[in-house]
């Protein structure tokens, strides 16, 4: 669990303007949820076999016995929200959430125990057009982010009926070849078949390789639903691999998942996953409600853009100094009413006292581009110092009515 502290608040402030600011840009909707739900909401939802109920959720009893969990990620909930404000009754929603989730997972690089997603969710479109959306609003995301180097892989999982077939016959396959399993892969051998196919270990990729395919259980609906998915990627001229082993960690997928993957972050190089979940909605009591969504992750989007991220990481843009104490007054004055003029200018008046020189200093290390010193001289004619800390413009003393001028001037604003 990690603090953010300036300059980097900086980077994810910008960070999530500009994800803001795309997501808008299609229609999608904030929605504000809270970071502790009932446990039941999260195990029901992501699947009482998965890592992620059985081994990583933060619960708890509290003061009334109710066993709470610290939201290990954001789909879970939103579907209780939506349902429990009646959001899905005779209409469809394109949402977004941000914030933190909370997994106890083996903490390491781009893995952490609080970690921030950016979520997106869309309920009630039953067809590959939302599919395409979502991913084609991903990519825009990835060039406004100027990120270049990101892989699609896309799969589908067919309905949950498809899955069952398919889980039979990866359990005889693996069962056959059971003595090449590792210790991880023969554990989810009973619980969970088609996680074996997810396995990092490199030993297990022939293996993996040989096994059945889902494609060859899927009935003509997701088939269908697949390629309309792939013909719609095709004419945006989005580039994909299909991966028929993309699995993905939570139970509640069906048909379409996807992932953007990057090579330059090491094993954790999953930086935005998701897929549709159409059965979800009406597992947790609602009426049956096509539904798809994904995950940003925050830390890891943060640490590929970290050379060239942008974000305002200096202090402030004016620092007001003061010759002496019977000035600051007049000098936090001055301050006021430059901020009345320039609204969005970062002002930072001198606190604290100290000599001019030593107040330069400050104004130097806060990263200002302009120094307004007033003393006593200026004081009386009305007027005050204005000096450019970056550029050669020459200092000069401007009368109050002026000075938002000047200093707009100077920042080019
Ligand atoms: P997820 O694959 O569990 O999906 O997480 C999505 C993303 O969150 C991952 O690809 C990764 O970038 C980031 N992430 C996950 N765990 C960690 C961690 N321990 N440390 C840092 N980053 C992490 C979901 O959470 C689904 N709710 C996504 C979704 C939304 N599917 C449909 N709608």
């Amino acid at each position: 669990m990690n603090d953010v502290v300036p300059p980097q608040t900086a980077h994810w402030q910008w960070l999530e303007k500009t994800i803001g600011t795309v997501l808008a840009g299609y229609g999608y909707r904030e929605i504000r949820l809270p970071l502790v739900e009932l446990t039941q909401v999260f195990s029901r939802s992501i699947g009482e076999v998965t890592d992620i109920v059985q081994k990583e959720m933060y619960t708890f009893t509290d003061r009334n016995g109710d066993s709470l969990t610290l939201r290990p990620e954001g789909t879970a909930s939103c579907v209780r929200a939506v349902l429990e404000h009646g959001l899905l009754h005779q209409q469809a929603q394109r949402l977004w959430y941000r914030g933190a989730m909370f997994r106890h997972e083996r903490p390491q690089k781009g893995r952490y125990r609080q970690f921030h997603q950016v979520g997106v969710e869309a309920f009630g479109y039953p067809g590959p057009d939302i599919d395409a959306e979502i991913i084609l609003m991903t990519a825009r995301l990835w060039r406004e982010l100027g990120l270049g180097n990101l892989r699609l892989e896309i799969n589908t999982l067919g309905t949950s009926e498809e899955r069952r077939g398919y889980r039979d016959a990866l359990t005889v396959y693996f069962a056959q070849h059971r003595e090449r399993l590792d210790a991880e892969s023969a554990a989810r051998l009973e619980r969970n078949p088609l996680r074996i196919l997810d396995s990092k270990n490199p030993d297990m990729k022939t293996l993996n390789a040989g096994a059945p395919v889902l494609a060859d259980h899927l009935g003509e609906e997701s088939r269908a639903h697949f390629a309309g998915l792939r013909a719609l990627l095709d004419a945006a001229g989005i580039a994909y691999e299909v991966n028929p082993h993309l699995v993905r960690g939570l139970d509640y997928y069906a048909k379409t998942v996807f992932e953007w993957i990057t090579d330059e972050l090491g094993a954790q190089g999953t930086v935005c996953a998701g897929g549709r979940y159409d059965g979800l909605v009406e597992l947790m009591g609602g009426e049956p409600t096509p539904a798809i969504g994904f995950a940003l992750g925050m830390e890891r989007l943060l640490e590929l853009i970290a050379a060239n991220a942008a974000g305002e990481t200096t202090e402030a843009d004016c620092y007001v100094l003061s010759a002496g104490p019977e000035l600051l007054g007049p000098a936090q004055a001055v301050a006021e009413q430059l901020r009345d003029a320039l609204p969005g200018v970062r002002v930072i008046c001198h606190c604290g006292g100290g000599s001019l020189k030593s107040q330069m200093k400050k104004a130097d290390r806060a990263g200002a581009a302009v120094a307004l010193i007033l003393g006593p001289d200026e004081h009386v004619a009305g007027e005050i110092t204005v000096k450019a800390l970056r550029g050669e413009t020459a200092q000069q003393r401007v009368p109050l009515a002026e000075l938002a001028a000047a200093v707009r001037g100077l920042l080019g604003r």
